[in-house]
C-alpha cells in the first residue's frame, strides 16, 4: 500500500541552509534511503546523498533522522506514522559538503595518527598465532563500518568543535582497544597513547556512542572503560612505580 508522506529534508552547503518540505511516494517495506532516492529521481535532480550498499554495511549512508542519527538505509518508513513528518538533515558533528553529504575528514585524520599493528619480531606472516579467545574478544571491533555515527554522537566533539584536535573519539577508541589486547601486537603503550594523544581521559563515559552503533559493538563497557582502566592500573601499579624508581635512582 502506498501513501504521500511529508519530508522536511535539509537543503544548502557549507555557507548555509534551509529545510525544504516536499511531499513523496511511500510504498510497503522501503527504508527513508528509497525515499531520499525517489525524491532524487523525481523532484530535486541535484540533492546530494552519499551512499553505497544499502545493506548497513559500507558505513556511507548516516544522516539524522528526525534528530537521531542512523542509516537511512536501514530507517523503515514503517517506523514512523503515516501523517509524521519526517525531517532528514546531514550529521551535525561534521562540515556539511553539500545538502545531506558531509565532510568526515577528521575521521581519516585520527586514523592516520594511530601507530600500526607492529608484529613480534621474529615471527613471519602466516606463523601468527593466537588463542581463539583472544580473536574472539577484537572480533567485536573488526565488525565496525565507519559509518561514524558514534563520532557525531559524541558531546565532547560534537558540542565543541574546539575539541576535535585533542580528542580521536569512540570509533578510534575501540581501534585503540583492539590492538591494545591484540596478543602479538609488540608496543605495549596503546594505553598511554590514548591517554596521551587521543583524548582518552575527555570521554565522560556517557554511552551515547554505543547506544547509536548500528553494529551493537559495546564501544563503552569493551573498549573505553577497559582502556581506562589499564591507563590507571599502569599509572598507579606499585610494581610498575617502584620499577621505574629504582630505574631512575640508577641514571
Ligand atoms: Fe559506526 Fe559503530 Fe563503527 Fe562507530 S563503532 S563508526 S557507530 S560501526
Ligand atoms: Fe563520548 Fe562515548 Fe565517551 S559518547 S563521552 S566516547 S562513552
Ligand atoms: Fe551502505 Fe547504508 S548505503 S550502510
Amino acid at each position: 500500500m502506498s501513501y504521500d508522506a511529508h519530508f522536511r529534508v535539509w537543503r544548502g552547503d557549507d555557507d548555509g541552509g534551509e529545510l525544504v518540505d516536499y511531499t513523496v511516494e511511500v510504498n510497503e517495506g522501503e527504508v527513508i534511503l528509497d525515499i531520499i532516492h525517489r525524491l532524487q529521481a523525481t523532484q530535486a535532480g541535484d540533492l546530494a546523498v552519499r551512499w553505497n550498499c544499502k545493506a548497513g554495511k559500507c558505513g556511507s549512508c548516516s544522516a539524522e533522522v528526525n534528530g537521531k542519527p542512523r542509516l537511512m538505509c536501514m530507517n523503515r518508513m514503517s517506523t514512523y506514522a503515516e501523517d509524521e513528518t519526517v525531517t532528514v538533515t546531514p550529521l551535525r558533528g561534521f562540515p556539511v559538503t553539500k545538502d545531506l553529504v558531509t565532510n568526515v575528514t577528521y575521521n581519516y585524520e585520527k586514523a592516520r595518527q594511530i601507530p600500526a599493528f607492529a608484529p613480534p619480531a621474529g615471527v613471519a606472516p602466516g606463523e601468527y598465532r593466537m588463542q581463539q579467545i583472544d580473536v574472539e574478544r577484537s572480533q567485536e571491533f573488526r565488525k565496525c563500518i565507519e559509518c561514524f555515527l558514534c563520532q557525531n554522537t559524541c558531546h565532547v566533539s560534537r558540542d565543541h568543535e574546539e575539541n576535535k584536535e585533542a580528542f580521536a573519539g569512540p570509533r578510534f577508541f575501540i581501534r585503540a582497544a583492539e590492538l591494545d589486547m591484540h596478543p602479538l601486537d609488540a608496543r605495549d603503550d596503546r594505553a598511554n597513547f590514548a591517554r596521551d594523544s587521543q583524548g582518552l581521559g575527555m570521554c565522560n563515559i556517557t554511552k551515547c556512542c554505543t547506544d547509536v552503533c548500528p553494529e551493537h559493538i559495546k564501544i563503552t563497557d569493551n573498549a573505553i572503560i577497559p582502556m581506562k582502566e589499564r591507563v590507571v592500573d599502569r599509572k598507579y601499579d606499585p610494581v610498575r612505580w617502584l620499577g621505574k624508581t629504582i630505574t631512575r635512582r640508577k641514571d
